[in-house]
């Protein structure tokens, strides 16, 4: 049997390249060998303020990259989260199993908390609603960037744990599948390279988002910051913003790092930077291209209604498994 992979993508502003290189590129490569559910997890976008105008543009936008990506709806199911009861209804469940304390260390929320003047419920219980995406689905992978790794585990500790009251397998232990940052799992900032790059940084110019302008994206990449040493080699503790620099030369191109080393040996920053936004400009324009046609009217609204009928079919049977085993129903 094909393996289940589940992943999704939050739709809280314009995706940038740390999405598409850390997680959506590999959504594609999987398709083919694993039965695939990609979800728009707009729940987990409202944990912290959204204006509604532009949630619901952003979650139609979110799923026109991922079919313009190339993920193929006849082959994998695509669907918005909220079409589909069962994630909260299984979250509930499951927030019934997890401690405050392990939601109180996850940094993910230490960090977002900081950020934010007022902290809700919601931005602390996140990685239990993400728990419920994966479960669900009885899913064996879930393809993520490094950033996910500590929900992913709580993910995991919660299946353990209810197998465990249980003594039998109620839900199915997750597997991550995280790529090494050499090869994309933890793309960073362009202007901070400590930093990972983020679509919710206040600073567009820290990422590149995967609708930005040609123009806008060479502007970006000519101005990222780099290093005083002007040399192009990959060494992420003492030349963390150019090792970045190669990976996204790495991935977009398909040339390796030591390749890319050899090319560019006793050259300055200039003409690599350059080279690199014309790779990057001829990456995403295809995908552009793509995403305009599906901004005719219907075009995605109709993917995503038989992705929802059906995830709505595979959620089920799982969640009402678990229903029966606490007593309820
Ligand atoms: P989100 O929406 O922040 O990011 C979507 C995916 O992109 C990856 N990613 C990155 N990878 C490499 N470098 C970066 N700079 C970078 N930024 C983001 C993320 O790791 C993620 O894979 N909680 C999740 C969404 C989610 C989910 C799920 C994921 C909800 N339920 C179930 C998997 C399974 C999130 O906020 O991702």
């Amino acid at each position: 049997m094909k393996k289940r992979v589940f992943s999704g993508v939050q739709p809280s502003g314009s995706l940038t390249l740390g999405n598409y290189l850390g997680a959506i590129r590999n959504f594609v490569t999987l398709q083919h060998e694993a039965d695939c559910f990609f979800c728009v997890v707009d729940l987990h976008a409202l944990t912290v303020p959204q204006d509604p105008v532009a949630l619901k543009e952003n979650i139609k936008n979110t799923a026109r990259i991922f079919v313009a990506a190339g993920i193929d709806p006849e082959i994998s199911t695509i669907f918005v989260q909220s079409q589909v009861p069962a994630h909260s209804e299984l979250s509930w469940l499951l927030e019934c199993h997890t401690y405050i304390g392990e939601l109180r260390r996850m940094t993910q929320f230490k960090d977002k908390a900081k950020k934010h003047e007022v902290v809700t419920t919601g931005l602390m219980t996140y990685p239990v609603l993400m728990a419920a995406d994966i479960l669900l689905y009885n899913t064996d992978l879930v393809p993520v960037g490094e950033d996910q790794k500590q929900h992913l585990e709580l993910t995991r500790d919660l299946a353990l744990r209810i197998n465990n009251r249980f003594g039998e397998e109620v839900f199915k232990v997750p597997e991550p599948y995280i790529p090494p940052r050499s090869q994309g799992g933890r793309i960073m900032s362009l202007t901070d390279p400590a930093e990972k790059m983020s679509k919710s940084s206040p600073n567009p110019k820290s990422y590149i988002a995967l609708l930005d302008s040609p123009d806008v994206i060479k502007k970006k990449i000519m101005s990222a910051v780099t290093d005083s040493e002007a040399a192009i080699r990959y060494d992420e503790e003492n030349k963390p913003a150019v090792s970045n620099l190669m990976v996204i030369y790495s991935l977009c191109s398909g040339k390796s790092i030591a390749e890319i080393t050899a090319q560019y040996e006793g050259c300055g920053y200039g003409q690599f930077k350059k080279d690199l936004a014309e790779l990057v400009v001829e990456t995403l324009r295809p995908l552009q291209q793509k995403v305009a046609e599906l901004s005719a009217p219907g075009a995605i609204e109709s993917i995503l209604e038989a992705g929802a009928a059906k995830a709505r079919a595979a959620a089920a049977p799982q969640l009402q498994r678990f229903q029966e085993k606490l007593g309820l129903r």
